[in-house]
């Protein structure tokens, strides 16, 4: 009995010592130890020899210079020794580290350089947003750490909204503090051509250009062209600025991996040369009106061709030029080529397309579709690179070599896998981060939602496939309804959050609690730093039902500790109304159900105002 009772004592204290840090991605092994590390200013000392090391090394001197930590105010200067291990430990890999911080200083060891960036990485968040006192003390503590996957990536879609190269380098480098490796610049799509190629002029004197509208995309509220009206919304990145913030994403162990997106969504690029398109017809750059009927069994219509020709043998020089400039410009190992939401009715429809599938042996539009993506591939591998492409691209055969993103679910994904392809998990149920994260009466209203809990639930690996083709994790940030950098931080963050501890963390360490309690940590951080995070987590999700003739609440918050209270009285939702402890009426009337989540009796989050009439609505769906 006693033994017990001692075995339980130690364990739970090992428990409270391993829940002191606040690091996100969590590390594989922390241990705080009972010293403490006490300095003035800090300085770095590193005897390693690495020009990719220096880099790291002198960005991260700048960073603690930004925060005041070099600023020597008192003779206890402390020092942060750099070093590389002579004999790799096996465990850490290129990206692995350790990290000790006791009462003589700091001490970062890795194997390579990119563990290095990432040590850094951790110091920077156990040590506070900036330097506020004379002394800064830290807890003492012994990490190890290395990611469980090698592609940790957040997509941005810089198509539907452009964003400047210094915003692209902002979110750069946010991502990079939270060890994400993969930068997705999906740089093309209908609504916009944001790559200069010198070879095809036109792609960027007139596909990175439309009319400005403002509004909901694909729908009625935003107007076509008029005629004779200018294009001036959107912008493009010239071959130098991307070769800058090709350097800036290297400099922070970060490779880019460039989209392409076709044979479809390719709007933008046949506004500019409407020859490749089977009808030729004049085109504009859509400013997102509406373009597609949607069918209840997932399947649309384009109402505007947005494909390629893929029988037209000029349509594969055009690809050649685009992906010779590619594979220039972007040094990493994949190119991305879409794939995605290709309609195939102008295919169908057109008879010289019909007489080239008659002539090839073509039976249907997937295997044309398939021909076409086989044809890509073999030119993006005598580039010297990997094509991957959205789970698309399995439909009627998947090209030898290609690399599969699975989007719409896992099962593209499982499937690649077991064909032996390299695979990256993104797929709408939990990466999907331009959908709503709280209640749609206070998030910019799109079609789906995506809680930072259920991003949390993510696991990569599927039972029954083999671990060493899933490349790793992806969120996705698609920017129809994200217009600005601030907002584009608010839906990536804190899902990010999720998807970064998802891709490095152990799986046996996924923690809801843990993590949230980490969360909040960065929030108050994200609001020292003035950078836009999403707080909707500490919202009520609100679920309606019918229950024989009255229309029944439920209310459910994740944060440990929370208390929702809520009205149903129209008067303001305090402490001092109802206390949530399970499913009540919505009586009939015209009265509003609002509620406030509490914690410690303190509001956090949002109130809520939701109108019967909308909760109604709900029920029904
Ligand atoms: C996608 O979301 N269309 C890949």
């Amino acid at each position: 009995m006693r033994k017990i009772f001692f075995t339980l004592m130690v364990f739970t204290i090992i428990q409270q010592t391993k829940a002191q840090h606040t690091i996100i991605p969590a590390p594989v092994n922390y241990v705080q130890t009972s010293n403490e590390l006490v300095f003035n200013s800090l300085n770095i000392r590193t005897d390693v020899n690495d020009k990719d090391v220096d880099r790291f090394t002198r960005q991260f001197k700048q960073y603690l210079s930004a925060k005041g930590f070099t600023k020597q105010t008192n003779g206890t200067q402390k020092t942060i020794e750099v070093s590389q291990n002579k004999k790799k430990n096996p465990k850490l890999g290129n990206e692995g580290y350790n990290l000790e911080i006791n009462a003589q200083g700091i001490f970062l060891t890795a194997n390579k350089a990119a563990g290095i960036f990432n040590g850094y990485q951790t110091l920077k968040q156990i040590l506070p947003v900036k330097k506020e006192m004379e002394t800064t003390s830290l807890k003492g503590c012994k990490i190890v750490d290395y990611p469980r996957f090698g592609w940790r990536g957040l997509m941005l879609d810089v198509s539907r909204h452009f964003f400047t190269v210094d915003e692209v380098k902002a979110y750069i480098d946010l991502m990079s503090q939270y060890k994400f490796n993969v930068f997705h610049w999906h740089l093309t799509d209908d609504n916009g051509w944001r790559i200069e190629i010198k070879s095809l002029p036109k792609l960027t004197e007139k596909g990175a250009w439309r009319v400005e509208r403002h509004g909901k995309f694909d729908t009625e509220e935003l107007e076509a062209p008029k005629p004779g009206e200018k294009a001036t919304y959107g912008g493009f990145y010239t071959q130098e600025q991307i070769k800058d913030i090709v350097r800036y994403a290297a400099a922070r162990n970060i490779t880019i991996v460039p989209e392409i997106d076709m044979p479809g969504h390719s709007m933008a690029a046949l506004a500019a040369y409407p020859e490749f398109s089977t009808k030729k017809e004049p085109k504009y750059v859509s400013p997102g009106n509406k373009f597609a009927e949607w069918h209840n069994d997932g399947t649309f219509t384009m109402l505007v061709e947005n494909t390629l020709n893929p029988a037209d043998e000029k349509v594969y020089d055009f690809i050649d030029k685009i992906f010779t400039e590619v594979a220039q410009l972007f040094p990493g190992e994949y190119i991305h080529m879409g794939g995605d939401e290709c309609y195939h009715g102008y295919w169908e429809k057109d008879p010289e397309v019909q007489k080239f599938m008659k002539k090839n042996k073509i039976k249907n539009s997937h295997e044309l579709q398939s021909y076409f993506v086989k044809r890509v591939e073999k030119i993006i591998s005598k580039k010297g690179k990997k094509m991957m492409g959205w789970d698309e691209i399995l439909e009627g055969g998947l090209a030898e070599g290609a690399a599969v993103m699975s989007w719409r679910g896992m099962k593209g994904g499982i499937e690649a896998a077991k064909m032996g392809h390299e695979v990256v998990m993104s797929p709408t149920t939990y990466a999907y981060i331009d959908y709503m994260q709280g209640d749609p009466t206070v998030e910019n209203t799109i079609y789906a939602s995506l809680s930072l809990e259920k991003a949390y639930s993510f696991e990569p690996v599927p039972q029954g496939v083999d671990p060493k083709y899933i490349l790793g994790a992806q969120a996705n940030l698609w920017t129809e309804a994200v217009p600005t950098l601030p907002f584009a931080y608010y839906m990536t963050y804190p899902r990010a959050f999720a998807t970064a501890e998802v891709a490095w963390s152990q799986k046996k360490d996924k923690n809801w609690n843990d993590f949230i309690r980490r969360t909040r940590v960065h929030f108050d951080r994200f609001d020292a730093e003035n950078l836009n995070i999403c707080k909707a987590v500490y919202d009520p999700e609100v679920k309606v039902y019918t229950k024989g003739d009255k229309l029944m609440c439920e209310l459910t918050n994740s944060v440990p500790g929370s208390e929702i209270y809520y009205t149903i009285n129209n008067t303001y939702p305090s402490r001092f109304g109802k206390k949530y402890t399970g499913a009540f009426e919505i009586p009939a009337g015209k009265l509003d159900l609002r509620t406030q989540t509490l914690l410690n009796l303190k509001p956090i989050g949002r109130e809520l105002r939701i109108s019967r009439e909308d909760l109604q609505s709900r029920a029904k769906k």
